[in-house]
């Protein structure tokens, strides 16, 4: 019998994730079904039982649903917990494991797919929202010689260097926008929504070092950050790598197996 995956969002009819599994499937003779489903903005939990209840095996969860999946699920990996949020959910008999792929999917796409290796660098991370939170785990992994949170509200960035201060041993310190004219990094990934209302941020273009990764965690617009780093000669990158990657980690979950993600990613790269 087919097994059946989804995702759920509200909205979700854009979504590129049953696309991409439906390559994964293709490319590894993985016999699954993966569906898109709108679940209510007042009915989520509700929507992944009745999903359970029809034979679903796992869902991955996406806007605006991905903390309250946290809630839903009876068991967190180590990544989801640090994440506080939940983009992917398994579902055993007398478990509904949550777990996280983002960060592992940005760091792939980073590594793996533009050849850049974190371990030694000056990494700067704009922004203090959930998109931020849920890579900073993965990246400190990779350790980084700093990690620097800059974020419009200051105070949040000092929250999260304070929640992570157990992980980051001295690596993670937070600055405000004024005060990175005073620093250089090789790579610096947007975490920030700013992109998706065209808004520009106060960033000095001497962040970008020589050499510099610009990463946007956003995909499919060219957003002032993506400008602004351009200009600035840095080297630039979008999210659908990672949202790729995040989609091949979700498949090896529930799965066991490691999709080829180069050859899917250049497949939706032209679509
Ligand atoms: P997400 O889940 O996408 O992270 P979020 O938790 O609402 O969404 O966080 C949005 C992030 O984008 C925050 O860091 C926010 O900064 P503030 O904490 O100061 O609100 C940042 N952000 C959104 N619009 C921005 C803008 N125009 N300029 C700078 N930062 C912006």
């Amino acid at each position: 019998m087919t097994d059946r995956y989804a995702v759920f969002g509200n909205p979700v009819a854009h979504s590129k994730s049953p696309q991409i599994h439906a390559l994964f499937a293709q490319q590894t003779g993985q016999d699954i079904q993966y569906d898109a489903l709108l679940a209510p903005l007042d009915g989520f939990e509700r929507s992944v039982h009745e999903f359970m209840a029809a034979g679903g095996r796992g869902a991955n969860v996406t806007v605006p649903f991905k903390e309250q999946a946290f809630r839903v699920a009876t068991q967190l990996t180590a990544r989801a917990r640090a994440a506080g949020a939940v983009n992917t959910l398994m579902f055993a008999d007398d478990a509904i494991v949550g777990d996280n792929t983002d960060g592992t999917g940005l760091v792939a796409d980073i590594q793996s797919n533009l050849g850049v290796w974190i371990a030694g660098t000056r990494v700067l991370l704009l922004g203090a929202g959930g998109a931020a939170r849920g890579v900073i785990l993965p990246l400190l992994e990779e350790a980084p010689s700093s990690l620097v949170i800059a974020n419009r509200t200051a105070d949040k960035a000092r929250q999260l260097v304070d929640h992570f201060s157990d992980e980051a041993a001295g690596v993670m310190t937070s600055v405000t926008f004024e005060q990175l004219a005073n620093h250089a990094f090789d790579l610096v990934i947007n975490a920030t929504s700013a992109g998706l209302d065209d808004a520009g941020m106060p960033l000095p273009d001497s962040i970008f070092a020589p050499g510099c990764l610009a990463y946007e965690m956003l995909y499919g617009r060219e957003t002032p950050f993506l400008r602004q780093a351009r200009r600035a000669n840095a080297r630039v990158a979008d999210g659908l790598g990672m949202l790729v990657e995040q989609a091949a980690e979700a498949f090896f979950v529930w799965r066991g197996v490691h999709p080829d993600t180069a050859a899917v990613l250049a497949t939706m790269r032209s679509k």
